[in-house]
């Protein structure tokens, strides 16, 4: 290749020695670019930034969750409900509100082995997989039948309680649209087998909150539900999707905007995947024990 350039090269020589072709004039090649990493070097550029975080940080003496240091966190005796308050909502919440946080998490960490979670878990810790495997196979059943309800439950009672709707025009409404009311529902449980769940959480905030009006729209739509079913109770979905509308409403720690944004991006089914990991992870050992 190099000879043939070289050679080419010699023939146009003579070829525009003699006359025969007119000498192409010389064009200067444009600069090559500076290196990338050259001139980061030298301080003259720096890269673009990819990614925007806002929730922690580590680049001083010790990482930050919104802008609290560990050793605050420490020392002020915070719980993994002041954590999740910090790196989820980006503000400290109040005790009352971190408590109800850390209740989900506890209610919601384990249900038995038969649910599909706690089923599939087991089943792929059975066949000799390691512990990821065995807990996102557990994960992944997580939806509209089994705890991934809690969103939309949020959605839908906040929707039709804004709009003024009573549980009558609400739940036909559903109807009539094909969607079956998120929150409301059980195989097992019905009007004379309640949920504990459900009943603890709707005691510890009819004892803390300031205000459960959104929890109360739910119950009022759940005695709608009973009258045509009598499995057609309020899960524990249910439950925290209203009250968590009442933390965020009645705490006063954030904007109509916020909650609204919150609601849409839809936070709240991440508490039953945090929680229920506690017990996927517990059933995983359990079988790994068990051999
Ligand atoms: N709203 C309106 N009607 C309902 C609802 C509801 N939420 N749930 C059940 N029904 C109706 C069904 O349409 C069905 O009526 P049909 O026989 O006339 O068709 C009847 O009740 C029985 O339905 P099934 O599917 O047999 O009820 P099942 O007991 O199997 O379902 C479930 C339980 C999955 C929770 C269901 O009630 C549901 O889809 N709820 C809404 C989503 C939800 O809240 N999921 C939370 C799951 S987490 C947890 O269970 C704690």
């Amino acid at each position: 290749m190099l000879l043939g350039i070289k050679a080419w090269g010699y023939i146009y020589f003579l070829q525009v020695e003699e006359g025969n072709i007119p000498p192409v004039p010389e064009v200067t090649p444009p600069p090559i670019p500076e290196d990338l990493k050259t001139a980061i070097k030298s301080g003259k550029v720096r890269a673009p930034t990819h990614i925007i975080s806002t929730i922690s940080d580590d680049r001083g003496e010790e990482p930050c969750y919104a802008g609290v240091p560990m050793s605050t966190i420490i020392e002020r005796g915070y719980g993994v409900g002041d954590v999740i308050s910090l790196l989820w909502f980006k503000r400290s919440l109040p005790r009352y509100c971190t408590q109800f946080i850390e209740i989900c998490i506890m209610l919601c960490a384990d249900h038995g082995p038969c649910v599909s979670g706690a089923h599939n878990s087991i089943v792929t810790a059975r066949a000799g997989k390691d512990l990821v495997s065995s807990l996102v196979s557990g994960l992944l059943t997580i939806g509209p039948r089994f705890g991934g309800a809690i969103d939309d439950a949020a959605r839908y009672f906040k929707d039709a309680y804004d709009r003024g709707l009573t549980p009558y025009e609400f739940v036909e409404g559903m109807k009539k649209k094909g969607i079956r009311v998120p929150g409301i529902g059980h195989r097992i449980k019905s009007r004379d087998n309640r949920d504990k769940r459900v009943q603890l959480l709707q005691k510890y905030a009819h004892t803390h909150f300031p205000s459960v009006k959104y929890m109360e729209y739910a119950v009022q739509v759940e005695t709608y539900t009973l009258s045509k079913a009598n499995n057609l109770v309020m899960n524990v979905d249910g439950a925290i999707g209203s009250l968590f509308l009442d933390l965020l409403s009645g705490s006063g720690m954030f904007s109509k905007q916020e909650i609204d944004e919150i609601v849409e991006i839809g936070y709240l089914n991440g508490l039953f995947v945090l929680a229920r990991s506690i017990g996927l992870i517990g059933h995983t050992f359990d079988q790994k024990r068990l051999k």
